[in-house]
């Protein structure tokens, strides 16, 4: 896929031209990188937005007793760094590759000047921190009232894709990842997905893994109000409907 085209499928970029996204992409540099190194650091000065052509990465905070959190994974057509274009403020989070990433790096200047020129862009960027505020005030709820499984089952979800009424997660995140996304440990997170694919909600795919926790009504996302008409979505179906939403 061209760059034009892969930024077409970021939701704050998609209302911009086919000859704009050229112009545009014409002034970013790529960036591919192997697989388990960072992009950055939490802290570190920021001076560039990143979109994800194709890969994964994870967005963490380290802890002073050495565990991860992880706040969120991101894949194709996915973006961030775009705390520090805002405020200037130092990285507010590490990222690093799960697998062999290419991204597109957007300098400050250049980004800014897209926001200018196109007031969308920014309409859909504020979109998007709100998705994120989102998540985070789910995530905090979650970690206050749920249990493990509950926390499991809801971290699946949001990185599941609904389609052809399945939810898939098409890329499978390790136990590791997961058990930092709910706060839990490796061996509990482990113990808790064995038990959801020997009780079939889980089913384990070549490359990914095929979700059916919906039927068991007993996440707190499938309850809640941003559901969309199948009951739920996932964290990047939401962000980009909420972006298709502005005009
Ligand atoms: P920035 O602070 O520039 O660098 C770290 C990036 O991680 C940040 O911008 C966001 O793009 C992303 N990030 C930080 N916190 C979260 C979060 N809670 N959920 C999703 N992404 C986040």
């Amino acid at each position: 896929m061209d760059l034009a085209s892969a930024l077409r499928q970021v939701p704050i970029f998609s209302s911009l031209g086919v000859d704009e996204l050229a112009a545009f992409v014409d002034r970013c540099r790529v960036r591919t990188m192997p697989r388990n190194v960072l992009v950055f650091c939490q802290g570190d000065p920021g001076e560039a937005l990143y979109v994800i052509v194709e890969g994964m990465v994870k967005v963490f905070l380290s802890t002073s007793g050495g565990r991860e959190v992880v706040l969120a994974l991101e894949r194709r057509g996915g973006y961030f760094g775009e705390l520090s274009m805002i405020d200037r403020m130092p990285r507010s989070a590490s990222v690093m590759t799960l697998r062999r990433t290419r991204l597109l790096v957007i300098s400050r200047s250049t980004f800014r000047e897209c926001l200018a020129a196109h007031p969308d862009v920014a309409y859909r960027l504020i979109t998007g921190l709100s998705a994120r505020v989102r998540m985070l005030t789910e995530n905090v709820g979650a970690l206050a009232t749920d249990d493990v499984r509950k926390r499991v089952e809801a971290a699946l979800l949001r990185l599941a894709i609904h389609r052809d009424g399945v939810w898939r997660i098409p890329e499978r995140p390790s136990h590791q990842v997961i058990a930092d996304m709910v706060g839990a440990s490796r061996e509990m997170t482990g113990k808790v997905m064995r038990e959801l694919v020997r009780a079939g909600r889980v089913c384990v795919t070549a490359r990914g893994m095929t979700l059916h926790l919906r039927s068991a009504g007993s996440t707190r996302r499938s309850g809640t109000s941003t559901a969309g008409r199948d009951g739920r979505s996932s964290q990047w179906e939401r962000s980009r409907r909420n972006s298709e939403r502005v005009r």
